[in-house]
C-alpha cells in the first residue's frame, strides 16, 4: 500500500475514534445516544462496531484535522469532505450515527451515516462517496469481523442492512454481513467462496426484500460455489425488528429452523399477484412452477415439489409430472 493510502487509513480511523467519543461521552452526543439506545445498542454494542455520531456541525471534522495539520490534499480525496465555492471544505456527515465501513482486513474505508430523523429531502442512510480504497461493489459490512465465524458455522447469513447483521450478532448469530445498500455483487462473492459454500439469504420480509432475494437466485443460478438458502420473515418485519419483537431464541430457531430453498422460495414467490381460486391464474401459476421444475436435477427433488405442488393446488400428482415430463423433452 502506498503512503497515501496509509494516510487515508489513519484519517478515517481517527475519525471513527473521534465521532465514537463524541457518541459516548459528550453533551452534543446526547441526543443520538438515547436513538441507540432506543434501537437497542448497548455500550457494548456501540463498541463492538465502533458506531459513533457526528454531530449537527459542518466544519467539527474539518477544524478537528486542520489542528493536526492533516495535508489538505489528503482530505479532499477522502470523501469526508464537500468542497465550498471559495475552495475550502466542509464536514459532508452532519447529525448523523456513524457507522464505520471496514474492508476484510479491518481497516475503517469508508462511513455510512443514518439519519436520526426522517429529513425532506435526505436520505436515510448517507454513504462515504467512492474513493481510491472504497469501491462499494467490494465490501461487505462486518466481513472482517464475521469470517471467521463464517468459517466455524460452514455458512454466512447474507441481511439488507446494518442494523440487521447488528441485531443477530446481538441474538447471537455472528456469521451475518450486508452490503452497502445495493445488490449483492460479484465481487463479494468472490470474498465469500473463500470462507464458505453456503450462503443464507435473510432479507426484509417486505416485498422489497422478496424482490431483491429474487435477485439474489438470479445471480447465483446455477452456481457451482454455492449452496443457497432462504429465511423469509413472517409479517414483512426486517431483522432488526424480528429480535425487538420476538427475542433472540425466537430468531435463532426461524434462521436455523426455517431454511427453504431456491426452489421452495421460487414457487411461494411465483404465486405474488396471483389469485389461485381463479382457475386462469391458476393455470398460469402451475405452468409458471413447472418450469421452475424444469432446472431442478435431482428427480428426488422434483418428486417432492410435484407433491408439494399437487396437494396445495389440489391437481392429481400425475397431470403434473406428465406436464413436466413435457417440460423436461422440450428443454433437452
Ligand atoms: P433502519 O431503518 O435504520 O432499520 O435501516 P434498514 O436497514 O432497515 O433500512 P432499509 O431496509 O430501508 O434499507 C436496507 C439498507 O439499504 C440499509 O441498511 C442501507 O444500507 C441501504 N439504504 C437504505 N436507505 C438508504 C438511503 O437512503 N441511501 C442509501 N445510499 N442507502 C440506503
Ligand atoms: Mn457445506
Ligand atoms: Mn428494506
Ligand atoms: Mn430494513
Ligand atoms: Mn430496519
Amino acid at each position: 500500500p502506498n503512503s497515501q493510502q496509509q494516510q487515508l487509513r489513519q484519517l478515517y480511523q481517527d475519525a471513527a475514534a473521534l465521532f465514537h467519543h463524541i457518541l459516548l461521552n459528550t453533551k452534543l452526543g446526547e441526543t443520538a445516544l438515547a436513538y441507540t439506545q432506543q434501537r437497542q445498542l448497548s455500550a457494548e454494542l456501540l463498541a463492538t462496531f465502533d458506531i459513533g455520531y457526528a454531530p449537527n456541525e459542518r466544519d467539527l471534522l474539518t477544524r478537528f484535522f486542520a489542528e493536526k495539520k492533516v495535508d489538505f490534499n489528503l482530505l479532499r480525496h477522502s470523501g469526508l469532505f464537500i468542497e465550498n465555492n471559495d475552495g475550502t471544505l466542509r464536514d459532508r456527515f452532519f447529525d448523523r450515527v456513524m457507522f464505520p465501513i471496514k474492508d476484510a482486513q479491518g481497516n475503517v474505508i469508508a462511513f455510512s451515516g443514518r439519519a436520526l430523523t426522517k429529513r425532506e429531502g435526505q436520505p436515510k442512510y448517507l454513504n462515504s462517496p467512492e474513493t481510491e480504497l472504497f469501491n462499494k461493489r467490494d465490501v461487505l459490512f462486518n466481513f472482517d469481523v464475521a469470517k471467521a465465524e463464517i468459517r466455524k458455522a460452514k455458512q454466512v447469513i447474507l441481511f439488507e442492512g446494518f442494523m440487521d447483521v447488528i441485531a443477530a450478532y446481538r441474538a447471537g448469530i455472528t456469521y451475518g454481513v450486508a452490503s452497502m445498500g445495493t445488490s449483492l455483487t460479484n465481487e463479494q462473492l468472490y470474498l465469500l467462496q473463500r470462507t464458505t459454500d453456503h450462503l443464507v439469504v435473510c432479507y426484509d420480509g417486505d416485498l422489497p426484500g422478496l424482490k431483491a432475494t429474487d435477485r439474489v437466485i438470479e445471480l447465483l443460478h446455477s452456481d457451482p460455489r454455492f449452496q443457497l438458502s432462504i429465511v423469509t420473515l413472517p409479517e414483512q418485519l426486517d431483522p432488526d425488528e424480528y429480535v425487538n419483537k420476538y427475542g433472540a431464541e425466537r430468531f435463532q430457531q426461524i434462521i436455523n429452523g426455517s431454511m427453504e430453498t431456491a426452489v421452495g422460495f421460487r414457487l411461494r414467490y411465483l404465486k405474488q399477484g396471483r389469485n389461485l381460486d381463479n382457475e386462469q391464474d391458476k393455470l398460469t401459476y402451475i405452468d409458471a412452477a413447472l418450469h421452475e421444475l424444469v432446472n431442478v436435477s435431482s428427480a428426488v427433488e422434483r418428486d417432492i415439489y410435484l407433491n408439494r405442488l399437487s396437494e396445495s393446488l389440489q391437481v392429481t400428482y400425475e397431470a403434473l409430472a406428465t406436464q413436466l415430463q413435457d417440460y423436461l423433452v422440450d428443454a433437452t
